[in-house]
């Protein structure tokens, strides 16, 4: 989290040191109401609150802009990118951050769409040595009015009380946020790499994730992708023909192909076949941004191929690259043995599934580190799954439709939604209550296994058992979980 530093002194010189001190409140309100709450906590300083509020003020402007369901936000604020940092201009006054409780359906780098008019709000008040000048107020006015930022007995409230209520803070957020990406109510989108694409799960759309994100892109016929660099990557071909060029190596693909690009690996997606290729892509920028490792450079725009540039490109030698690592594996290789998996000591992934094709996992040659597509689920129609409880995990369903019940939620999804099991050791479920067989693509973010290694008594993945003591495995929807 974005924590204010403690001043060391003001731009005059002048006045006396104060710290950073903070109030956070919590509501749920609608639009009308989200204004008033802004006004209100605004209002801690008159001066501002009399610019704000008055017509065509940054308030009066924000109402409007959520109203037509558009909502720009002032600044970005890196890991808590799925809160909006509003009044920037002041912000070392005042900093309200809004976090909505619904999917964010739309964004690109300034542009928020937001489906719903009703907003979970976090506003956090920061009120630093400038206050004071800049409202007006006098030294004997703060003496006379209880601070926003006082503690319960009186004293200072500082950055350790922030501290303290970080992690029941953060559980709310797991409570509120959503747990599905579903996959109609997100619009494309057109970047310098992608000419089709659409961020499905993200911190900035909501997802309290550890860092990780997925998008979905499509690649016209005849087009290429953009030419770019950036960390580690698993990509998985929905749909569609055509290779990639990694490293300068050449690996070609299909429908059900899955490839790692090494971290910082320059490359490019080509589509030759004759229908447009459709690609689910995972990447820990997000991360790598917060860690202030992240790099994203673009060498190349997407557009249509050259056919001069396509024919001189040789052809694939090898599924590895020449410092040993594998690239791609196609759905026809993988293997369905449990001996691949890369945990399969743990009770908590055993008869998980009726099937399992293992992706890119170590036994297949893979050394993929931050993020990795590991294995593809498959389960007869009117199948649940076994149950269990991790870390952070996420879920794409390539075909089917079902639910997930994740700690007593519900969660519907069908056929090009995306699951996100959020790091908060819920137990799970996944239900296939269809006629239809059901595939799923399971996506693992490395930091997970980071954070299982300091702490593996609590974090490492559990299998849950029932009443009577037997663990709760795969198998038909109809069994008896709890037996009288
Ligand atoms: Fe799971």
């Amino acid at each position: 989290m974005a924590m204010p530093a403690s001043p060391t002194s003001t731009k005059s010189g002048a006045s006396p040191i104060k710290p950073f001190t903070i109030k956070t409140t919590q509501t749920e309100v609608g639009t009308q109401s989200l204004l008033a709450v802004l006004s209100g906590l605004v209002g801690a300083s008159e001066k501002l609150e009399a610019e704000n509020l008055r017509p065509g003020g940054r308030l009066d402007v924000l109402s409007r802009q959520i109203d037509q369901g558009q909502w720009r936000p002032v600044t970005n604020c890196a890991m808590w990118s799925h809160f909006i940092v509003l009044g920037t201009p002041f912000f070392n006054l005042f900093a309200g951050v809004v976090q909505s409780s619904e999917l964010i359906t739309h964004c690109t780098r300034s542009y928020h769409t937001l489906p719903s008019k009703s907003y979970h709000i976090m506003l956090r008040t920061y009120r630093g040595p400038c206050d004071r000048r800049a409202s007006g107020r006098s030294a004997r006015d703060e003496r006379e009015r209880p601070s926003l930022s006082q503690g319960k007995d009186n004293t200072m409230a500082t950055f350790y009380d922030d501290w303290l209520a970080a992690g029941e803070r953060i559980q709310e957020e797991f409570r509120r946020s959503p747990m599905i990406a579903h996959d109609r109510n997100i619009p494309w989108v057109r970047t310098r790499q992608d000419a089709k694409v659409k961020l499905m799960v993200a911190n900035e759309l909501g997802f309290p994730t550890m860092g990780g994100c997925v998008l979905k892109a499509e690649i016209p016929v005849g087009w290429h992708t953009g030419r770019h660099v950036h960390g580690e990557e698993s990509l998985h071909i929905l749909r569609g023909r055509g290779f990639s060029v990694i490293h300068d190596q050449r690996f070609d693909w299909h429908t059900g192909s899955t490839l790692q690009i090494p971290y910082r690996a320059e490359h490019q997606h080509f589509n030759t076949g004759d229908e447009p290729a459709l690609y689910l892509s995972a990447m820990c920028l997000p991360l790598e941004l917060f860690v202030k490792l992240g790099s994203l450079e673009q060498r190349e725009d997407c557009g249509p191929n050259d056919s001069a540039v396509l024919a001189a490109i040789p052809e694939q030698e090898s599924q590895f690259l020449k410092d040993g690592r594998r690239a791609v594996i196609h759905l026809e290789q993988a293997p369905t043995d449990q001996s691949y998996h890369p945990h399969r000591h743990l009770a908590a992934v055993q008869q998980q599934h009726e099937t399992v094709r293992y992706l890119v996992v170590p036994a297949n040659g893979f050394k993929a580190t931050s993020v990795a597509m590991t294995f593809m689920f498959e389960d007869p129609p009117y199948h649940h799954s076994g149950r269990h409880k991790h870390l952070e995990a996420m879920i794409y369903i390539l075909e089917g439709e079902g639910y997930s019940e994740v700690q007593g939620r519900d969660e519907h999804w069908e056929a090009g939604d995306l699951l996100h099991v959020p790091p908060a050791m819920y137990e799970h479920e996944h239900y296939n209550d269809s006629p239809h067989v059901c595939r799923q693509l399971r996506i693992q973010f490395g930091i997970r296994y980071w954070f299982t290694d300091i702490w593996p008594e609590g974090y490492t993945a559990q299998r849950i058992y029932d009443n009577a003591g037997q663990p709760i495995t795969a198998g038909a929807i109809q069994r008896e979980r709890n037996p009288a």
